[in-house]
C-alpha cells in the first residue's frame, strides 16, 4: 500500500522568516507584555522564578531570552549574568528593570539563541523561562546554550509545553498554528524531549502544574 507523507505542521517560511516573525512579535507586544501576563505572574510565576533563582550556584551564567526583565529581581547576589534576546522592544524594558537594581551584575545584548556570539564553554548556568517556546527552532537553542555552557554546567528552565494529558494535547495541537501566528508562540511544544535531542541530560523535568503543561527542567552538559 502507498502512503503519502504529510508535511510537517510548521508555518510557511525559512528559519529567516520564522526569526523574524518572532522577533516582530515580541517587538509588537513589548509595551504590553507584563500587564497581559501580571494575572500569571502573580499566581505562579514569581514564585517559580524565585525557586528556580535559588537553585542557581555558578557564578557566571547566561540568561537565554531575558525578556522584559521579570528575572531580574531574583539575581542571586554575587552572580554575573550575560542575559541575551531577539527582541530589542523586550530588552529595552529588561534595560529599566536593571537600572532599578544597580548592585545588580549584569550585561543584556540583543542576539539570537539560536547562533550565540558567545565562546564556548564560558558558563556555569545556562538558565531561560517561558522561552523554548518561542525559539522558532528550540533544538538549535538548546544546542547553543550547551555549547556555550562548561562541561558539568547546568541549564534550567521553566516552560510549558504540550500537555502529556490526551485529549488536551491533541487540541494544543491545533490550537498551536494559529497562536504563534499572532504571538509568536507555540503551544504544543515537546520541550523535555528537545532539552535532550539537543545534547543535555536530563536530572528533572517535573511537572509544577496540572497536566504536565507547565514544567520546571534541570538538566547537565555531559562531561
Ligand atoms: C514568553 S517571553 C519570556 C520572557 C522572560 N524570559 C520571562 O520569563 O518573562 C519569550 C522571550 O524569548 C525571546 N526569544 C524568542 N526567540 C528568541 C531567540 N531566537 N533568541 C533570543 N530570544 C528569543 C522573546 O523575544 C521573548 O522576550
Amino acid at each position: 500500500m502507498e502512503t503519502t507523507r504529510l508535511p510537517a505542521a510548521r508555518p510557511p517560511g525559512s528559519a529567516l522568516e520564522q526569526t523574524e516573525h518572532t522577533r516582530r512579535a515580541y517587538d509588537r507586544h513589548a509595551r504590553a507584555y507584563d500587564a497581559m501576563e501580571w494575572p500569571v505572574e502573580a499566581l505562579a510565576y514569581r514564585r517559580w522564578r524565585r525557586a528556580l533563582w535559588r537553585d542557581v550556584d555558578g557564578l557566571d551564567v547566561v540568561e537565554i531570552g531575558v525578556g522584559t526583565g521579570k528575572n531580574i529581581p531574583h539575581y542571586p547576589d554575587g552572580v554575573r549574568v550575560t542575559g541575551v534576546d531577539l527582541s530589542e522592544g523586550m530588552l529595552s524594558r529588561a534595560r529599566r528593570v536593571l537600572r532599578r537594581h544597580p548592585d545588580t551584575e549584569a550585561t543584556l545584548h540583543l542576539m539570537d539563541a539560536q547562533h550565540l556570539s558567545l565562546p564556548d564553554d564560558a558558563f556555569d548556568e545556562a538558565v531561560a523561562t517561558f522561552v523554548f517556546c518561542s525559539v522558532p527552532d528550540p533544538v538549535a537553542g538548546l544546542r547553543e546554550g550547551l555549547r556555550v555552557t562548561k562541561p558539568g554546567g547546568r541549564l534550567r528552565l521553566l516552560e510549558h509545553q504540550r500537555a502529556s494529558l490526551e485529549p488536551l494535547g491533541r487540541v494544543m495541537d491545533g490550537l498551536d498554528g494559529p497562536v504563534h501566528r499572532f504571538t509568536g508562540v507555540h503551544v504544543a511544544r515537546r520541550t523535555v524531549e528537545n532539552v535532550q535531542a539537543a545534547g543535555w541530560h536530563l536530572d528533572r523535568a517535573e511537572p509544577i502544574a496540572p497536566f504536565g503543561v507547565f514544567r520546571r527542567i534541570d538538566a547537565h552538559k555531559p562531561l
